[in-house]
């Protein structure tokens, strides 16, 4: 099946433009299912009207496509429908979503993706071209890829995708030795940062990060509470403070600790009888964990997309091992001089492979975004 990208026209990559943007309300909270987005247009001389929109239930059912034919009804006969991704084409829990399409009798199906399982890659666009409907299939595929990239990451890697947001100074620290948690950034960047959190299923900092800064690591934007994602911590020796105050929502918002096989059994106890899950994870003599083996685990858990935090230690070394995929690099304003810890990434220290994607503004505050160009 060839692809048909230079089909689309420019009412095309608008229209999926806007069921992207829809896939990405359910994102993080569609179980291992993808969040994809559909919309169902009656086509006109001016562009066209939605008629129906879908975007992937919480918890992965039911699928986009079907939401938005049944919100059109009888209107998507002869319509076109916009899918972030190719329509599925297996008997699952329920009825494949191209023969509903074809039932359904649209005219036209605009693609951005094609099935990342290879096995099953254009069946689904067999299934609609045999019954006689156009597909145009690569229509803003860049974008879509994007939108769901942590799904395309455990699919095709077995691990989540990756992000490091890191805060630091004009002179490039993260913190300071012993102070605790040190306001590098203002108020409208941290609630930027809040608002990543709300798009990633899970944060992952370092043990020294919950010792040092005690902090919460969950979603305080009004309305978005429920939103916090599973905090992780990397804790080889399960030296956790039992009294983190990141306990105190352990019973709402996951706390996944990985400790190794040194850690002490009375130790990791104490931490379970906090709330959170202690998991042990294959680790060298001194303890340390081979980054990798920290996410094949997290794949098996199934997270799709992870945000990693900190500290400068636990970031380097995932950077070291060439396992980020993404970097939101914070800049404040206030250089802090020579009793800062270094941070392994600054705006003049930039891991090879990486270019911006993207920058911002946030109060005083500068955000610039790096992704990997493989
Ligand atoms: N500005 C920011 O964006 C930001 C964000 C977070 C933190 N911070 C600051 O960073 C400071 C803490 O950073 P840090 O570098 O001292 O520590 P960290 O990165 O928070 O924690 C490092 C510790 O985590 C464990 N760890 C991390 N990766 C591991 C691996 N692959 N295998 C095994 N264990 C692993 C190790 O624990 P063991 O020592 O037990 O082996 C390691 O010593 C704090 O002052 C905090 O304020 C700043």
């Amino acid at each position: 099946m060839a692809e048909s990208a230079s089909l689309a026209t420019e009412a095309d990559r608008r229209f999926m433009a806007a069921a992207i943007r829809l896939s990405l309300w359910h994102q993080g909270l569609t179980g291992e299912n993808p969040s994809v987005g559909a919309l169902v247009v009656r086509p006109q001389a001016e562009g066209g009207t939605i008629v129906g929109r879908g975007v992937t239930a919480l918890s992965g059912r039911p699928h986009a496509e079907l939401q938005a034919l049944r919100e059109a009804g009888d209107a998507a006969r002869g319509a076109t429908v916009y899918a972030t991704l190719e329509p599925c084409s297996h008997i699952g829990k329920a009825p494949p979503c191209a023969d509903a399409l074809v039932a359904a009798g649209v005219a036209r199906v605009v693609i951005a993706t094609l099935d990342p399982d290879k096995r099953v890659a254009g069946r689904g666009v067999s299934i609609l071209e045999k019954a006689g409907i156009e597909v145009v299939t690569g229509c803003l595929e860049a974008e879509a890829r994007r939108a769901m990239a942590g799904f395309l990451s455990l699919k095709g890697r077995g691990r989540p995708f990756l992000t490091l947001k890191l805060a630091v100074s004009p002179d490039g620290m993260i913190g300071r030795r012993g102070a605790g948690q040190v306001s590098i950034t203002g108020d409208i960047a941290r609630r930027a940062v809040q608002m990543m959190r709300v798009e990633h299923e899970a944060i992952m900092v370092g043990v020294n990060t919950v010792a040092e800064d005690d902090p919460f690591l969950t979603v305080r934007l009004a309305g978005l509470e429920k939103r916090s994602p599973t905090r992780i911590i990397l804790d080889p020796f399960a030296r956790t403070p039992p009294v983190a105050r990141l306990f105190a929502e352990a019973a709402r918002h996951p706390v996944l600790i990985l400790a190794s096989e040194k850690a002490s059994r009375r130790q990791a106890d104490d931490l379970r009888e906090k709330g959170a899950v202690v998991q042990t994870v294959v680790s060298d003599y001194r303890g340390r964990f081979d980054p990798r083996e920290v996410l094949r685990v997290l794949g098996i858990i199934g997270l799709k997309s992870v945000l990693l935090e900190g500290g400068a230690e636990t970031a380097r070394r995932f950077v070291d091992a060439g396992l980020v995929d993404r970097i939101s690099l914070f800049v404040g304003t206030s250089t802090f001089g020579q009793d800062g810890i270094a941070s392994p990434v600054t705006e003049t220290a930039v891991p090879p492979g990486f270019e911006i994607v993207g920058s911002g503004r946030y109060g005083d505050d500068r955000l610039i975004e790096y992704e990997r160009i493989d």
